[in-house]
């Protein structure tokens, strides 16, 4: 029986996800790096230092240690530009409800996110004080497909993984998830791998869905 819910952050509970792409697009730009939104499906769920690996391989590109660390700071900079800009209002609609209704029916509900601003967003979005646990990228070693993000929030809500279901958007979400012996439902417009059922949007999961998981 599932006692805890577990979401991922960027595409799931906003739209941050087109923000890191923006800031991944500029980049590839100065790179001359040709980047599209194809190409970003593979940098999502996956670290910031991860992503810029394989934005230089999509260009056969190689840098140095230094000249790396410039443009990570510089893709951080522009997408901490983008997020100081939202407004609680930018929440897809229908989260808090879901996450309200989860909670009064005693479900415990965490965040696994591989993001080093995941806390930021939370508080920029105004819902921290919805999760019992937050699991950030500042607490994890490996990210996505890993399962160590979701091991960590089942430790820290004290729900063993069996116990625990996933929403995520990203093809390395979804399989961090069931590597941690979970369920997954995914949130994406086409059918995510690994997911019990793909929803075009968050606020559509039902709360019998996760009774019935
Ligand atoms: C999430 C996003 C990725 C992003 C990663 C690191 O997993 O899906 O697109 O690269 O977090 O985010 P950060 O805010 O630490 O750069
Ligand atoms: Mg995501």
């Amino acid at each position: 029986m599932i006692k805890a819910v577990i979401f991922d952050l960027d595409g799931v509970l906003a739209d941050t996800a087109k923000y890191h792409f923006l800031a991944w697009l500029s980049i590839a730009k100065e790179l001359n790096i040709p980047f599209t939104e194809q190409d970003n499906e593979r940098l999502k769920g996956v670290s910031r230092t991860e992503s810029l690996n394989i934005l230089l391989s999509l260009g056969n590109l190689t840098l140095s240690e230094s000249e790396k660390e410039q443009y990570l700071a510089r893709k951080n900079k522009l997408f901490v530009d983008f997020i100081n800009l939202m407004s609680p209002n930018e929440i897809f609609p229908g989260v808090v409800s879901f996450i309200k209704e989860l909670r009064s029916e005693g479900y415990k509900i965490a965040l696994g996110s591989v993001s080093k601003n995941a806390e930021t967003v939370l508080s920029v979005l105004g819902v921290a004080d919805l999760f019992d646990a937050v699991v950030s990228g500042k607490m994890i070693k490996n990210s996505k497909p890993d399962p160590e993000v979701f091991l960590l929030a089942s430790e820290l809500l004290h729900i063993p993984p069996h116990e625990c279901v996933v929403v995520e958007d990203a093809a390395a979400g979804a399989e961090a998830a069931v590597a941690a012996g979970m369920k997954c439902i995914g949130i994406s417009p086409h059918p995510l791998e690994k997911t019990v059922v793909t929803l075009q949007n968050t606020g559509d999961i039902d709360i019998a869905l996760i009774k019935k998981l």
